[in-house]
């Protein structure tokens, strides 16, 4: 959702902010804008658009000049995408600019307390609000300014804030939005993500909720809203700078999806005991109360939101059926507001690639309140739901750039692959069973290889349906979580209208739709469930259903029952969801493609979705 970034230094920050808010235009936006001031003669210059950064940078003169800025990408809630809603906002004296991620949530009787002492307000958004909050407090200080106003406010925000009459600072403040600040030789910067800065330097200091920066071009002053100041660590960016680049493909969907071999070994890594047949995760281990209470859980809930809440299922049925604890997965927006029972046996684990999904980031809270015990499996490093978690896992797969999960989501199924052996071999599960499963969980990575090596003829499957209106993904067990994460792939990027069903659920409703217009997407891998899926087909070629099929290699029966296969090869059962996903993921790449879409960047779609 919205980004923000922002620099002080002796140089000219207009191409660093316009670079900044490019690398977080996949968060998804709709409108953009920076202010910068120069130090001397105070002048300042604003440009602001609606629509991509393009053409924010259309609007660029030669006098726009500054060595302090602030800048934003907007992704709207409050008030449709227009230059008077988009940032920076400025307060009614025209003296302080202030860019905002977040949602002020008391923000109409803020704004009324603020017009009855005359404050006037242009723009429909909550940030205007705060901006001019700030001015109400303002004498001669805008640090304390803008602690006054952040004490009034309810909600979330990431905030950069510059005073026309104070240009040697910029003041920044984060609660429940990411903000994190870069520190440079004589300049500093700040962003609400790392790919910002990364290019600048590797020193950062990550905030947490309810602290304030003030920063200087050589040095910056950390505090919390009671004006404490606080000692905090400078941490070293884990990510380079060509993990944030295309590196030749054509989209980032695609290079995510052709690095799932690497990304799962880094998930792999260090956490495979293969001589004794089980995993070893030092996110739980090190964290003793959490690990017993996981091993020993009566109740496992898994919490989580879209692709996340499709692996999240994946991990009801590996967990279940292989560690023996009951699991109850929920849409982390359904579960805040219910009254979930947790007991002391009770653990919930929340699954979220960015860690900051407003809606998993509250239920989690929900949970701990509660009183349950908390994990986190992120693959942000520092993240939100990372840090508030007890203990955790990180999916170590690298930035997700393309707004359609692809890398996270194999990720987080081996995440949970791992976590299952971990608490199965401490029950039931024997050494010969954890042995087998955790070398091939080793065998993977090349078995991805295969799959991504026969990318070619998988588009040509995908080609024949790229003006397809519907679309049905079928498929039953650890497969029937794939098959919605199939139908989401392909409606998130070519706007397809697509559905995932367990397969035998297709005769109580779905079939109505079936006719020679239909293609059936079909997970029919040779597993114990096998023969029953093969009657689904059948029921489905018995009403000309157009039947793609993703199969085990070796499998000549089902070429009879399919107009087209798609094989692949075979692996244990818990693991099989990460091989067959990877055909979908590309058949949904190929056909948005082909149907000229902005893959990467799909309409109305956020990478991280951080509002309710
Ligand atoms: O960052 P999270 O894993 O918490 O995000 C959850 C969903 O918003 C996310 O998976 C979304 O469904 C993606 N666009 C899926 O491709």
């Amino acid at each position: 959702m919205c980004g923000i970034v922002g620099y002080i230094g002796n140089k000219d920050c207009v191409s660093f902010l316009i670079e900044g808010l490019q690398r977080v235009e996949y968060r998804g936006y709709d409108s953009a804008g920076f202010i910068v001031m120069e130090e001397d003669s105070m002048k300042t210059h604003m440009k602001k658009s609606v629509g991509k950064i393009i053409d924010l940078k259309k609007k660029l003169k030669n006098s726009d000049k500054g060595n302090i800025g602030i800048a934003h990408t907007r992704w709207a809630t409050h008030g449709e995408p227009s230059i008077a809603n988009s940032h920076p906002h400025v307060s009614n004296n025209k003296k302080i600019h202030l860019v905002h991620n977040g949602i002020i949530e008391n923000y109409i009787s803020l704004q009324k307390k603020l017009e009855s002492k005359g404050y006037t307000f242009y723009s429909e958004t909550d940030t205007e609000i705060l901006v001019n909050l700030i001015e109400s407090y303002y004498t001669d200080d805008i640090e304390l300014a803008t602690k006054k106003a952040l004490h009034d406010v309810k909600g979330t925000y990431g905030i950069g804030v510059i005073h026309i009459d104070e240009p040697d600072k910029l003041i920044v403040a984060r609660l429940g939005s990411p903000l994190l600040i870069g520190i440079g030789e004589n300049e500093n910067y700040f962003a609400s993500d790392t790919s910002s800065v990364v290019a600048k330097t590797d020193d950062v200091v990550y905030l947490d909720d309810k602290e304030i920066g003030i920063i200087y071009k050589d040095r910056v002053i950390h505090k919390n809203l009671e004006d404490e100041i606080l000692e905090k660590n400078v941490e070293k960016i884990d990510i380079e700078v060509q993990e944030i680049e295309k590196d030749g493909y054509d989209h980032f969907m695609l290079k995510e999806i052709f690095q799932q071999p690497r990304t799962l070994i880094d998930t792999m890594r260090g956490r495979i005991l293969l001589d004794e047949g089980t995993t070893n995760l030092g996110g739980l281990k090190q964290h003793p109360e959490v690990y017993d209470a996981l091993i020993n859980a009566e109740k496992i809930y898994i919490i989580a939101c879209g692709t996340s809440w499709h692996s999240a299922l994946i991990g009801e049925y590996m967990i279940e059926e292989y560690a023996k604890i009951s699991v109850e997965v929920e849409y982390a927006s359904e579960f805040r507001y219910r009254d979930p029972i947790i007991t002391d046996k009770t653990v919930v684990i929340a699954i979220s690639q960015s860690g900051e999904t407003a809606d998993t980031l509250a239920a989690l809270k929900e949970a701990k309140r509660k009183g349950a015990y908390t994990i986190g499996l992120c693959n942000v490093v520092g993240s939100t739901i990372s840090k508030v978690t007890d203990a955790g896992v990180y999916l170590h797969a690298g930035p997700e750039i393309g707004v359609a999960s692809t890398k996270a989501f194999t990720s987080q199924v081996m995440a949970l692959a791992l976590i299952t052996v971990d608490i199965a071999r401490h029950k039931n599960m024997s050494f010969r069973e954890g042995y087998k499963i955790v070398k091939e969980m080793k065998l993977l990575p090349t078995l991805i290889d295969s799959i991504l090596d026969n990318a070619p003829a998988i588009k040509d499957v995908s080609l024949k349906f790229k003006d397809a209106k519907n679309f049905l993904y079928l498929g039953r067990g650890f497969n029937f979580p794939v098959a919605l994460e199939g139908a989401l792939k392909l409606k998130e990027i070519s706007y397809i209208h697509a559905e995932g069903y367990p397969a035998a659920e297709m005769k109580h409703g779905p079939i109505a739709l079936i006719d020679k217009d239909m293609p059936v997407v079909f997970i029919a891998i040779k597993d114990a469930i096998y023969e029953k899926v093969i009657t689904n087909m059948k029921e489905v070629k018995a009403r000309n259903g157009v039947i793609i099929t993703i199969a085990s290699y070796g499998d000549e029966e089902i070429e009879k029952l399919s107009d087209y296969v798609i094989k692949i090869p075979d692996t244990t059962n818990l693991l099989m969801p990460i091989l067959t996903v990877i055909p979908l993921q590309l058949i949904s790449y190929y056909i948005a493609t082909a149907r000229g879409l902005d893959v990467d960047m799909p309409r109305n779609l956020a990478k991280s979705v951080t509002v309710e």
